[in-house]
């Protein structure tokens, strides 16, 4: 039901924009006005800073962080204007200007929000684009271990890089793809191949700067540890602006090793997969296997091929005798391994085959206005699925075109923290999955037809997926599973997909909202709810 409401704010923005030439020209005016007055900008900056929707910049601008092909339409609702901060007395006055005139502002930082949350709206609405906070500073001796701070809109394959410029052996556990933003991943938990050794990218953020409703600036020890809980896994979008985290980094060996797998249904993908189950969850921590399930594209069998990546903290020879006594269906051989540094290893996960011949160089690339069509959602699996009905699901998702379910193993040592401890809840799951589609052809057919096979695949997982409610992770932004418009019902509908996300921690996360944001204003169509006012 609320996924049909969404399509008719949709809608209804694509064929009367509410947001009007004329209307945004009125907004423009207004928003500098006020910016004028609250910082201390020249005329000359300002047009960089402020951009219209006449501006030479803002195409250019809007485009360059938009991560998902399905926004970039000429149907799509785009913002009446865009901030581009430099420094922070220009996020301040962007607060206080777009609360003083009543504006929905969104926040993006890397803009890899799948469902495009924090670029498009369905009301009239303004984007505060944080792509010019990308400093970071690493001190490799703070605290022992080393330490970073890193703005928002840098993004993680830059902090990869600068840790890897001070030490080798000096890593941070997050995110797999390089592009993504650092705003977004470290406040909605971050995950990668790290996780089952070292646990989320929230377990390792010490401290914060953020942009209050009021345009104050806190760190962690003025803003409370409340809100400094919530920003751990609650998502930054519900509290303020973000503008820089305070991460511990971790240590990894000079060498670690890296395999790929790939079997089709004569190969025993079945066993293999069923088995997974299993050992993936349970080993050594220093061991992350992920399996990629999909239908064939090239020659259509009657099941699905999977796919195993894996990366050991360690040498090739001990992960071949691991795998040879807890895993000996795979048939590991030290062949199918690669030995390589850990910044080596981030570049094979970007697909990079010869890594020798990639410079890590790559890692800064940030690739503006490239996206091809996606969508994805998400599903914690809590007991191993037996093998016929393992046999049944490869068998339908093989009909399933472009669908493609990606599991993610848990356990290790992700348990280490306390289930109350950050806002992210998930942490005794078995395995996670992400359902997954993506497609280059533009136009509703193809959108209608994919979108629609993976909402399939989503529904014949039901019975072996968590239930009451059913979990999802909040950084694999699913409308699907409810949106608000924050109208009257506001706090029924945010629990809809609140308990989703954040499972018993929904209840402090809205404590922690009404105590900070009691108007709402740092809201979006899945921002944490305020208490209803007779509740408060
Ligand atoms: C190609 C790809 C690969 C991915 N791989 C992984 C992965 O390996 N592991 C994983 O855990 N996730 C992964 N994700 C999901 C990713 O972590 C989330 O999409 C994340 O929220 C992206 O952060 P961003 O800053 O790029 O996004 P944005 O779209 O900029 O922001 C996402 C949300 O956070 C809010 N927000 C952003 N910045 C701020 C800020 N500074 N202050 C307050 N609120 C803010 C936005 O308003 C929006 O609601 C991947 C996504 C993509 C597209
Ligand atoms: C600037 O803002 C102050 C309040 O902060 C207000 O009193 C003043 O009138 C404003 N000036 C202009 C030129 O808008
Ligand atoms: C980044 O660092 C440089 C050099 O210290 C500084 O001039 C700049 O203002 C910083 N940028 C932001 C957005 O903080
Ligand atoms: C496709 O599948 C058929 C039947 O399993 C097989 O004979 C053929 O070699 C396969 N072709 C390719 C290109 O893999
Ligand atoms: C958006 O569409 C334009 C064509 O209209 C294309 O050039 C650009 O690469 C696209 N960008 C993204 C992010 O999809
Ligand atoms: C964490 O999970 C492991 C099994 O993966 C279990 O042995 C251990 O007791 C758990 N620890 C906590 C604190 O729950
Ligand atoms: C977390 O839960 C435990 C009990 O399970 C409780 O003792 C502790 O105070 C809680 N911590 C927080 C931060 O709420």
């Amino acid at each position: 039901m609320y996924l049909i409401i969404f399509f008719v704010f949709f809608a209804a923005s694509y064929s009367i924009p509410l947001s009007s030439a004329a209307e945004s020209v009125t907004i423009y005016e207004d928003f500098v006005r006020c910016f004028k007055n609250k910082t201390t900008i020249s005329d000359d900056s300002l047009s960089d800073v402020v951009l219209s929707r006449t501006s030479v910049s803002f195409t250019p601008v809007l485009r360059a962080y938009i991560r998902n092909a399905r926004f970039n339409t000429s149907t799509t609702p785009k913002p009446s204007i865009i901030i581009l901060p430099r420094v922070d007395p220009h996020v301040q006055a962007a607060v206080i200007c777009a609360k003083t005139l009543n504006l929905q502002l969104k926040i993006r930082s890397g803009g890899h929000d799948y469902d495009g949350l924090s670029y498009v709206s369905a009301v009239t609405f303004i984007v505060l684009d944080l792509s010019n906070y990308r400093n970071i500073s690493v001190d490799i001796k703070d605290g022992g271990g080393g330490s970073a701070w890193v703005q928002t809109g840098a993004t993680l394959g830059e902090l990869y890089y600068r840790i890897w410029e001070k030490s080798e052996i000096h890593a941070f556990p997050a995110g797999i793809c390089p592009t993504v933003g650092v705003g977004g991943h470290v406040s909605g938990g971050g995950y990668g191949h790290l996780i089952r050794k070292f646990g989320l990218t929230i377990d390792h953020v010490v401290d914060a700067t953020i942009v209050d409703v009021n345009g104050q600036i806190h760190d962690r020890k003025s803003m409370g540890e409340d809100l400094f809980w919530a920003l751990r896994g609650g998502g930054g979008g519900s509290f303020g602006v973000v503008l820089a985290f305070k991460v511990k980094l971790v240590t990894v060996p000079k060498t670690v090793t890296v395999f790929r797998i790939d079997k089709s249904t004569d190969q025993n993908a079945l066993d293999i997969v069923h088995k997974w189950q299993f050992v993936a969850p349970r080993t050594d921590p220093g061991l992350f296997m992920r399996v990629l399930l999909a239908s064939p594209t090239k020659n259509k069998t009657s099941t699905v091929n999977a796919k195993l990546r894996a990366l050991y903290l360690g040498r090739a020879d001990d992960v071949v005798s691991k795998m040879t006594e807890e895993f000996p269906e795979l048939g590991l051989k030290k062949e199918d391994c690669q030995e390589m540094t850990w910044i080596q290893s981030l570049l094979w996960w970007m697909n990079h085959v010869d890594v020798d011949k990639v410079k890590p160089e790559v890692l800064l690339e940030r690739k503006p206005d490239s996206a091809k069509f996606l969508k994805r959602k998400s599903d914690y699996v809590e007991k191993e699925i037996t093998k016929p009905e393992l046999n049944r699901l490869f068998q339908k998702l093989a009909t399933l075109d472009r669908t493609g379910l990606v599991l993610n193993p848990y356990g290790g040592n992700l348990n280490a923290t306390a289930v109350n401890e950050t806002a992210f809840p998930h942490r005794h799951k078995l395995y996670k999955i992400q359902h997954s589609t993506t497609w280059s052809d533009a136009g509703p057919e193809a959108e209608r037809l994919y979108i629609g096979n993976l909402r399939t695949a989503y529904r014949i997982m039901t019975p072996f997926v968590s239930k009451n409610p059913r979990s999802s992770y909040f950084n694999y932004r699913d409308i699907d599973i409810g949106v608000n418009d924050h109208g009257t019902d506001s706090y029924r509908k945010g629990e809809i997909y609140g308990r989703k996300y954040f499972g018993e921690n929904f209840d402090r996360l809205v404590r922690v909202k009404t105590a900070v944001d009691p108007e709402n204003f740092f809201r979006n169509e899945q921002s944490i709810p305020t208490l209803p006012t007779t509740r408060r």
